[in-house]
């Protein structure tokens, strides 16, 4: 098997770092990234926050493709991809202060995106980030053509992906118990959502 390879995480990992590095304090031990996918964002990341455990995951059919970018790396701070399956799992058994997913919601059908944010309410204590990169449409309307057109494509391969609307995802999150922080323009009509666990509550 080659190593899988995403020309977009190329391109957009230059912004989202400079948004990660706003958002990742000195303080923070652990990160966990949802839906890696090929694993570049997590060899480009880890070695910029030396001192983060960065925990790259995603469903067993990602982990072989991400395992060879990951074992050539060699990083220190980047721990071995394992799996996790939002709809089924619950989260390694550790502490973490940011969990960081990318392209993954409009992916993910609605009732695993709302098993993620659940999860992330039940998992994540007071000051932890919840940051969220990708397309979202606002007030019902696509920010550009092409993300309707982008969103008619996935429809067809999946009636239940799509982009989400921020407002559900909003709702979700300040259900499970998060502020939203910012909302960030990125290149490419995307969006990155940085939200902090509020004051631990016992969420539904
Ligand atoms: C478009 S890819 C994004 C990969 C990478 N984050 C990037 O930005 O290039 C979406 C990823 O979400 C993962 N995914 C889909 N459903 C999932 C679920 N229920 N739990 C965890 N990951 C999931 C897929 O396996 C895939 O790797």
């Amino acid at each position: 098997m080659d190593k899988p390879y995403s020309p977009a995480c190329e391109r957009n990992r230059g912004p989202i770092l400079e948004v990660l590095k706003e958002h990742i304090l000195p303080t923070d031990e652990r990160l966990l990234e949802v839906g890696a996918g090929s694993g570049q964002h997590a060899v480009y990341f880890a070695p910029c926050f030396p001192r983060l455990e960065w925990f790259p995951t995603d469903l067993s059919s990602q982990l072989l493709g991400m395992k060879k970018w990951v074992d050539e790396a060699r990083i220190p701070n980047l721990q071995k991809p394992q799996r996790l399956d939002v709809s089924k799992d619950d989260f390694p058994k550790l502490r973490f202060d940011v969990v960081y997913t990318a392209n993954t919601l409009h992916i993910m059908h609605w009732k695993d995106c709302k098993s993620f944010m659940k999860l992330l309410g039940h998992r994540l204590r007071e000051g932890s980030r919840a940051i969220f990169y990708g397309p979202f449409k606002y007030n019902g309307e696509f920010t550009s053509p092409s993300n309707a057109e982008f969103d008619e494509t996935l429809r067809a391969r999946d009636p239940l992906s799509g982009i989400r609307a921020f407002e559900d995802v909003n709702n979700n999150m300040m259900k499970n118990g998060f502020e939203l922080v910012h909302d960030y323009e990125m290149p490419a009509n995307n969006r990155m959502l940085i939200y902090s666990r509020l004051k631990f509550e016992k969420h539904k």
